[in-house]
């Protein structure tokens, strides 16, 4: 490990990586979660720590254990890891990969006690959702650092990636199969750059695909 710090492809670039899903709050007990493990994240977080790099993984909500030799930040809910997220890059930041499934949605507001079933049995009740801000297009003034995203599609999976890559000024984006990736053990993806390039990678364990993925981006570091 020591040896790789020095020596690896990416010795002495600071990354930063986000992981595992998010949980926004209904009420004090209950929350609007997605099926993310974080295992992704955390193989890239291992992958990028063993070529050498200064990893700070920021962590949702994740059922996966994270690698040890990489910084751990927790942010439970999308707007945690977006204060989070802007925290660590204003400390410095060559490369962020941005693995984590950030809900789209949250409850409008959260109710300070938990809520209560009614007497009647067949009762519906309505949550009001709102929009969470999207961090990486938060990020689009930021430059002087790479950027990738992830896409989790279940149809169109090419123009849905390409559209995310030029929308939210990243350099490249990783695209999956959200039905098959979410919560796997292995994963198979295609990487789009903002170049034009395509990169394509067969289904295998994410541990595996974390160190081919990571290979991939130190290039970005170099050109
Ligand atoms: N992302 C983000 N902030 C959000 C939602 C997503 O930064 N609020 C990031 C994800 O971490 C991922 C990329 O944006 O790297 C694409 O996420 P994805 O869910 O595939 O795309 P969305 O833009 O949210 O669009 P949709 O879910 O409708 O396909
Ligand atoms: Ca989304």
């Amino acid at each position: 490990l020591a040896l790789g710090r020095r020596f690896g492809t990416l010795a002495g670039k600071r990354l930063i990586i986000t992981a595992g899903g998010t949980h926004e709050a209904i009420d004090p007990v209950r929350f609007i979660g997605n099926r993310s493990s974080g295992a992704m994240g955390f193989a890239l977080a291992a992958a990028a720590r063993d070529a050498g790099a200064d990893v700070r993984l920021i962590i949702g909500a994740a059922s996966a254990t994270p690698p040890l030799g990489t910084q751990h930040i927790y942010a439970e809910s999308a707007a945690a890891m977006h204060d989070a997220l802007h925290h660590e890059i204003n400390q410095g930041c060559d490369m962020l990969i941005m693995a984590a499934a950030v809900a789209d949605y949250r409850p409008v507001s959260v109710a300070d006690n938990k809520i209560k079933k009614t007497e009647q049995a067949d009762h519906a009740l309505s949550l009001q959702l709102t929009q969470t801000t999207d961090i990486l297009a938060s990020l689009k003034d930021h430059t002087g650092l790479i950027k990738i995203g992830f896409a989790a599609e279940t149809h169109d999976l090419e123009q849905y990636a390409q559209a995310k890559l030029t929308r939210k000024g990243l350099d490249a984006i990783v695209a999956n199969d959200a039905r098959t990736a979410l919560g796997a053990s292995d994963n198979a993806v295609t990487v789009f750059s903002r170049h034009g390039q395509r990169w394509d990678f067969g289904r295998q364990a994410k541990t595996e695909l974390a160190q081919q993925l990571i290979e991939l981006f130190s290039g970005f570091l170099r050109t």
